[in-house]
C-alpha cells in the first residue's frame, strides 16, 4: 500500500464493514479522514480507535438520502482539510423479497440509499474535486449484483445495476470534460460485513417491522439467504486489500471475487442467445 501522508480520504458508510476497514487502512497509512454514517455511536467508536492511533478524523452523522446533509459533509471536508484525494461513495443497504409482494417501503429505501445516495455523493464531491484540478479518485461501491442477477433481492439487484451504470456514465462524462478525477466501481461478491443489520437504522415512520409480509415463509426464506451467506463471505480485510490495490492501479471495475467472472461473461453470452435467465450457481 502506498503512503497516504498529506492525503485526505472521505468515506460514506464508514461505521461498519467495508467503509470502516477502508477508513482504518487509509488512516493507518497516513491519510486524514472525513467519515460519515447514519449510525452515529458506532461511527464515534471507529473514529476513537483511529484517533488513539494518531489519525486525524472528522465525523458526520447523516443519511445519504438527504442531499443537503451530503452537501454539508463535502463542504466540511473541503473546508477542514483543504481538499479530498479519495471519495468512497460506499454506504449501502440490502432488502429481500418477491417483487410483487415486498413492501414498497423496502423498494423506496433500497433504491434511495443505493442509487440516490450515490448521486448525492457525486453531486456534492465531484464539482469540488474537479475544481482541485489534480488527480483524485471517486470510488462508487456497486456490487457483483450489478453484473449478475440473483433472485432473492430484487430491489438490491436493481439498485446495483443502476449504481454500476451510473458510475460508468460518470466516468464517460468526466472524460468528456478532461477531468483529472479517476473513477472506480467496486463490485464485491459476498464479504463478511454487517450488511444484514441495515434494518436497524431505518426510520420508524418508513419501516414497519410488524408488516405481515416479513412473517411469510417467502420473505423468511429469501432473507435467510442474505443473512446466512454474509458470514461465509470473504473477510473484509481481504476485500479491502483488493479495493485499495485497484484504486492505486487505476482499475475501473474492481472485482474482489474473480471466481464469479465466468458467470458474468456467461450471463452476457446467454442473454445474446435470447435465452431466459437462469439461476446463478452458488
Ligand atoms: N457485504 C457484501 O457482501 C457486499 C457485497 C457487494 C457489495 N456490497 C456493498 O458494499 C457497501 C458497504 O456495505 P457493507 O457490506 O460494508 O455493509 P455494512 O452494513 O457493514 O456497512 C454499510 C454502512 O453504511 C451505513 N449506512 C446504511 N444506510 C445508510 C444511510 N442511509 N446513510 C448513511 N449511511 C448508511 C451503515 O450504517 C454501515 O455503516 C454497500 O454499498 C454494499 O451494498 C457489500
Amino acid at each position: 500500500m502506498q503512503d497516504y501522508q498529506d492525503k485526505v480520504v472521505a468515506i460514506t458508510g464508514a461505521a461498519h464493514g467495508i467503509g470502516a476497514e477502508l477508513a482504518r487502512r487509509y488512516g493507518l497509512a497516513g491519510a486524514r479522514l472525513a467519515l460519515a454514517d447514519i449510525d452515529g455511536p458506532t461511527l464515534d467508536e471507529v473514529a476513537a480507535k483511529l484517533e488513539a492511533d494518531g489519525v486525524v478524523v472528522r465525523t458526520t452523522v447523516l443519511d445519504v438520502r438527504d442531499a443537503a446533509a451530503v452537501e454539508a459533509f463535502a463542504a466540511d471536508a473541503f473546508e477542514a482539510f483543504g481538499g479530498v484525494d479519495i471519495f468512497c461513495n460506499n454506504a449501502g443497504v440490502i432488502s429481500a423479497g418477491t417483487i410483487w409482494a415486498e413492501p414498497l417501503a423496502d423498494w423506496r429505501w433500497t433504491l434511495d440509499v443505493n442509487v440516490l445516495g450515490l448521486v448525492h455523493g457525486i453531486r456534492a464531491f465531484v464539482p469540488r474535486m474537479n475544481a482541485q484540478d489534480r488527480v483524485c479518485h471517486v470510488v462508487d461501491t456497486a456490487s457483483i449484483a450489478g453484473l449478475l442477477v440473483v433472485e432473492n433481492s430484487p430491489a438490491y439487484v436493481a439498485s446495483k445495476f443502476a449504481a454500476l451504470s451510473l458510475t460508468e456514465v460518470l466516468d464517460l462524462q468526466l472524460q468528456q470534460i478532461g477531468s483529472k478525477i479517476v473513477v472506480h466501481a467496486v463490485c464485491p461478491a459476498i464479504v463478511q460485513t454487517d450488511l444484514d443489520r441495515c434494518n436497524d437504522y431505518r426510520r420508524s415512520d418508513e419501516y414497519d417491522p410488524t408488516d405481515p409480509y416479513y412473517a411469510t415463509e417467502d420473505y423468511q426464506r429469501r432473507w435467510a439467504v442474505v443473512s446466512g451467506s454474509l458470514p461465509l463471505g470473504m473477510p473484509v480485510a481481504d476485500a479491502v486489500s483488493t479495493i485499495v490495490a485497484g484504486i492505486e492501479d487505476d482499475v475501473f471495475l474492481i472485482l474482489t471475487h474473480p471466481a464469479y467472472n465466468p458467470a458474468v461473461s456467461g450471463r452476457v453470452a446467454a442473454l445474446l442467445t435470447g435465452a431466459h435467465p437462469t439461476l446463478v450457481k452458488r
